[in-house]
């Protein structure tokens, strides 16, 4: 193809994947494209599954429905697919955690369609999804499951289609293991979620950093000597309770397993029950992936000037409609905060409506973390492709091989080299015989 013809063809095709897109504006693609350069430098072990996916195309014909946070490392993500040959679209997996700067830059630079404007309301996020599925996908990738049940619920027409997904987070998961016990679900899905590369570090460190980031965006709160209250000691509350003390935070947690509240109380934080817990705390942010963790039972005794936000997948761990009844009136004081006023003259702060703060009102995880996460994806993606007819319709974990590849790799970006086995070490390990 000639230069001038190849040039137009590119246009020609750029300007279909505008019309097709839904995206606020493309006039903020500029500062998008810099967002996504600038997180693809903290990404190598996904810049090398790029690499390789350039030169073997693995993924070549095969069509992506990905319902993601539209986020500059999500960029990075669907770059990658791209360029293993796959023919990918994008939809927002919560209506407050689009980067809108970076959708207008995937659809003008990278021509990748893109669904998701921040702020949406639900029949938009709703018609989104939809419009991805429209793709008719080979595969699907969810943050939480909606564009699986989506497709089994409102588009069962294209579900025939499609042949294996994945999941990136702890609520999908769940919600996809329930389909599966249901007999519902209709192809195999790889738990991204699972993979230790996955939850030890980015639920860890990524959710705990960023959801401390977005706390403090939102009210520029001084951290030191705050009781700071922490709802659940999973892999995201227990990131989160030691990046608040790392702040100087009086850290207080509270749970339902008693195993995580002993290693809670072990790892030096206070532990008691949300009743007493909302009689003192200065902040609160529930992780636990359960609803009405916070409820009227809790904001009747919460002191004036508290303030709760929600760093768990759905808006259902603050019992907002509860809080609505309770207030006299409620009015938004700064970006991402509204003022809900109790009838006996008490304040209570809700931040960012109680979507995921990190993700409302910070840039949720920092790219360096996402790096394996979506390695991770990427990975499994080009294992379920080559894979998944030997599949049953369940859940699958990330391959242990695929796993320990990206932890390697992520060591090597590092610089980080470690020992390996002798082989007088590898008999002991798999003997039983010596003991002594
Ligand atoms: N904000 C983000 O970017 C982000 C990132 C990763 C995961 N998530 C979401 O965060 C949530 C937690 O994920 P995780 O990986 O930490 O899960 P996890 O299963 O490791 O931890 C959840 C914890 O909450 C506890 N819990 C349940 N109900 C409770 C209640 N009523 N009171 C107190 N504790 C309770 C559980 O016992 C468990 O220890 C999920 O919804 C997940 O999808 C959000």
């Amino acid at each position: 193809m000639s230069a001038v013809k190849k040039e137009a063809s590119i246009s020609m095709s750029t300007a279909a994947t505008q019309v097709r897109s839904d995206v606020k504006s493309l006039d903020l693609a500029d500062q998008g494209k810099k967002r996504i350069e600038w997180a693809n430098q903290s990404m190598k072990v996904l810049q090398n599954i790029r690499k390789d996916f350039i030169k073997s195309q693995p993924l070549k014909g095969v069509r992506i429905s990905a319902c993601l946070h539209v986020t500059s490392e999500t960029a990075n993500l669907a770059i990658t697919l791209r360029d293993g040959g796959a023919d990918v679209v994008l939809c927002a997996s919560n209506p407050l955690s689009t980067q809108d700067e970076v959708a207008a830059s995937l659809v003008r630079d990278y021509n990748i369609p893109v669904f998701a404007i921040k702020g949406e309301d639900n029949d938009s996020y709703y018609s989104h999804i939809l419009a991805a599925l429209d793709h008719k996908p080979h595969l699907t990738m969810d943050d939480g499951a909606d564009l699986v049940t989506i497709a089994l619920t409102k588009r069962q027409d294209v579900v025939s289609g499609i042949y294996a997904g994945t999941e990136e987070t702890t609520t999908g998961v769940i919600r996809l293991r329930a389909m599966a016990r249901d007999g519902v679900l209709k192809y195999p899905i790889i738990a991204v979620n699972d993979a230790g590369t996955k939850h030890m570090f980015d639920n860890r460190y990524g959710t705990g950093q960023s959801t401390l980031d977005g706390v403090i965006r939102c009210t520029n709160m001084l951290m030191a000597g705050a009781k700071f209250v922490v709802a659940g000691y999973g892999w995201c509350g227990k990131g989160l309770a030691f990046r608040a003390k790392g702040m100087g935070a009086d850290v207080i947690v509270t749970e339902i397993d008693p195993l995580k509240a002993i290693e809670a109380v072990m790892d030096g934080h206070r532990v008691m029950s949300m009743g007493e817990a909302a009689k003192i705390g200065d902040v609160f942010v529930t992780v636990t992936g359960n609803k009405n963790v916070l409820n009227k039972e809790h904001f009747d005794v919460m002191k004036n000037g508290a303030v709760v936000a929600n760093s768990g997948h759905f808006n259902v761990e603050i019992d907002i409609p509860a809080l609505e009844k309770m207030a006299s009136s409620r009015r938004p004081t700064r970006e991402f905060v509204e003022e809900y006023s109790m009838k006996d003259g008490r304040k209570i702060y809700l931040l960012g409506e109680g979507r995921l703060i990190n993700l409302a009102a910070a840039e949720g995880h920092p790219a360096s973390v996402m790096d394996m996460s979506f390695a991770n994806q990427a990975l499994s993606v080009e294992y379920l492709v080559e894979n998944h007819a030997s599949l049953e319709h369940k859940v699958f974990p990330v391959p242990l091989e695929l796993d320990k590849k990206v932890a390697r790799l992520k060591l090597e970006s590092m610089g980080v080299k470690i020992d390996r086995l002798s082989p007088e070490q590898e008999e002991y390990l798999a003997s039983w015989s010596e003991g002594t």
